[in-house]
């Protein structure tokens, strides 16, 4: 949560800076600010999106070659003007922009205040300024070493650039927890919490490291850690294509990205799969296959969009690998005590790869001596860096905040991976396993057909946009898709929504069906066909309105339903990754039609980096 860019090189820092939070507005987008160095350390700072600040400084002149900025989702303190980063230091020499939480900033900010600082907001982050300057003073130090001694003292998460009004030609930037990407230009440097912001500037990057400060002084660029020993870096070159950032002609990034996912899902097999060579190979894994194989039990661990796809990969790999599997709430799993043996598996599932929560549940299972597998979208981000081995999503960039190829992508990835644990277990048949071979190389296609309900999903929308309540059930491999399907509509369009398995309905849901009520029922062709033929029947008979999900051709369920939306068969344990794409849809129009922000919904942000 939120982002930060800073520039320092030759160009004019400010339309670098604002493009850049432009594209990381994903990250929180309650307010923004830049800080310059133009006659002074001017910071410029306004609650809103970053395009309100920008009309805000459209008569300002904004020169300046050093900069940083920022776009903030609120933890500490409302959304306002003065809460908004960069924060100065008490003798305002200092400007600092911050991602993440100091948790332990009351007892420093007392102790501050005894000395007579004054703060004008409410944030950790000018707490964090106020520090390091008094460190400063106090040591008689430079600058960078002030950082480094206030690092130290300091409990969270953090990802800093700091400019000085004394040192025109420098920025510090930190990291501990929250993502900070370093782009090497020529005679320049960029920094950003992803490289969305870089890419069009270099495709040379260095991933900071977690207790690493990175000083960059007249164009030279030095990494220390936190005990002052340098670090040669590693240079990245970025894969990233400009285009896979941008709407591409779509009204929304979430719109782009539900129609992309034909491309997406293919690029998640691509080289991992061959029906014809009767093959499927994840490199990532190759290492720890044994470990996989013989594994006793797999914890799979997960937020929000990801652990519904971990709940769709506990249905494979106990059908085919036969190996017991928990899906655990990451946030739920760090806070308890989990009983974990060596021979268990554990598979970390993040689109972003920064949930903090993710990142927490993994290091306490990594404590415990279990080997983590990691399911990651973003290469190079803090969860796969964590993890003993992995296989990367490879989605591209999701910039809706609400998640949609990311999660056909992990639960594509999830699904090879329990084949891959089946085969190598000996647990599938020749047949069965042929057949899984032939049906992941057909559902690019059978995702493109499921897109062309579209018309009909704007029309059904239309229909339902003004419903107060929903419900989606489903049963089996369904019956994730349901939880997904509800996520999605309540996190877009703001209208309560529960899934819930079918069955469990008339275990207290079915109190709410009346005429009113829409439910949305994802009714394939598979085992639990005639069961949930039944209960749609159950709500049927208490005047609920009934929208189905169903396989192609199906002609019982279109006379019980007042709409039905058709997918191509596939196979059963395959049926998620295509049911869910209607559901996109039907959330994305209902949000559009109600005059919802889908792309950023109100209180949410894309990578969740704090608890
Ligand atoms: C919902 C959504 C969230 C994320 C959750 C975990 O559309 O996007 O529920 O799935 O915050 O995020 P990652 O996958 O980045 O760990």
């Amino acid at each position: 949560m939120c982002g930060i860019v800073a520039y320092t090189g030759q160009k004019d820092a400010y339309p670098i800076i604002i493009k850049g939070l432009k594209r990381l507005e994903y990250r929180g987008y309650d307010s923004t600010g830049v800080a310059l160095l133009n006659g002074g350390l001017n910071v410029y700072k306004k609650k809103g999106k970053v395009s309100e600040l920008e009309s805000h400084l459209q008569h300002e002149h904004l020169s300046g070659n050093i900069g940083i900025g920022h776009t903030r989702w609120a933890t500490h303190g409302e959304p306002n003007d003065v809460n908004a980063h960069p924060h100065y230091s008490a003798s305002k020499n200092l400007a600092i922009i911050h991602n993440g939480i100091i948790e332990n900033y009351s007892v420093i900010k007392q102790d501050l205040i005894n000395k007579g600082h004054i703060f004008l907001s409410e944030t950790d982050s000018e707490v964090l300024i106020h520090f390091i300057e008094d460190i400063q003073k106090k040591a008689q130090c430079s600058l960078e070493e002030a950082v480094r001694l206030a690092l130290q003292e300091v409990v969270g998460a953090y990802a800093i650039v700091i400019m000085s009004r004394d040192s025109p030609r420098k920025l510090i930037a930190a990291r501990k927890g929250s993502p900070l990407v370093i782009g090497v230009g020529k005679d320049e440097y960029f920094l950003a919490s992803d490289a969305t912001p870089i890419i069009e500037y270099t495709n040379e990057v260095i991933y900071l490291d977690d207790h690493q400060i990175a000083v960059i002084s007249d164009n030279q660029l030095d990494i220390k850690n936190l005990e002052d020993i340098h670090i040669i870096p590693y240079v990245h070159k970025l894969e990233l294509e400009l285009e896979s950032i941008e709407k591409g002609g779509f009204e929304h990034f979430m719109l782009k990205e539900i129609f992309e996912q034909p491309k997406s899902v293919k690029d998640s097999m691509r080289g991992r799969i061959s029906a014809e060579k009767g093959q499927i190979m994840l490199g990532g894994l190759r290492e720890y296959l044994d470990k996989l194989t013989q594994a006793q039990r797999i914890i799979i661990l997960g937020c929000g969009t990801s652990w519904h796809a971990g709940l769709v990969a506990e249905y494979i790999f106990e059908e085919y690998a036969r190996i017991p599997v928990e899906v655990e709430y990451a946030s739920e799993f760090r806070y308890r005590n989990p009983v974990i043996n060596p021979e268990d598996i554990v598979i970390a599932i993040s689109q972003s790869g920064e949930t903090a929560d993710t990142l927490a549940a993994i290091e306490l299972a990594k404590s415990k001596g279990a080997v983590i597998f990691g399911v990651c979208n973003v290469v190079g981000a803090s969860i796969p860096r964590a993890t003993h081995a992995g296989a990367y999503t490879h989605a591209g960039p999701e910039i809706g905040v609400a998640s949609t190829k990311a999660f056909t992508a992990q639960v594509t990835v999830l699904s090879m991976m329990a084949i891959v644990a089946a085969k190598s277990r000996g647990t599938i048949s020749d047949k069965v396993y042929r057949e899984l071979l032939t049906a992941f190389e057909d559902i690019p296609v059978k995702i493109q057909q499921a897109l062309n309900s579209n018309a009909q999903i704007k029309y059904i929308a239309d229909i339902f946009k003004d419903a107060r309540n929903f419900l989606y059930l489903g049963r089996g491999y369904n019956f994730p898709v349901a939880l997904e399907g509800a996520l999605k509509l309540k996190e877009i369009s703001y209208i309560h929504a529960e899934g819930y398995p079918a069955a469990e309905m008339k275990h207290g849901p079915i109190a709410l069906i009346d005429e009113e009520m829409p439910v949305v029922f994802i009714a394939t062709k598979d085992s639990s066909y005639e069961k949930i033929v039944s209960n749609i029947q159950e709500v049927r008979a208490r005047k609920g309105r009934v929208i189905a999900v169903v396989t192609e051709g199906d002609q019982l369920i279109k006379q019980m339903a007042e709409f039905v939306i058709e997918i191509p068969a596939t196979h059963e344990a395959l049926t998620p990754i295509l049911a869910v794409i209607p559901l996109q849809l039907l959330s994305y129009y209902i949000a559009v039609m109600r005059g919802c922000n889908v792309d950023q919904p109100r209180n949410l942000a894309k990578s969740v980096t704090v608890e």
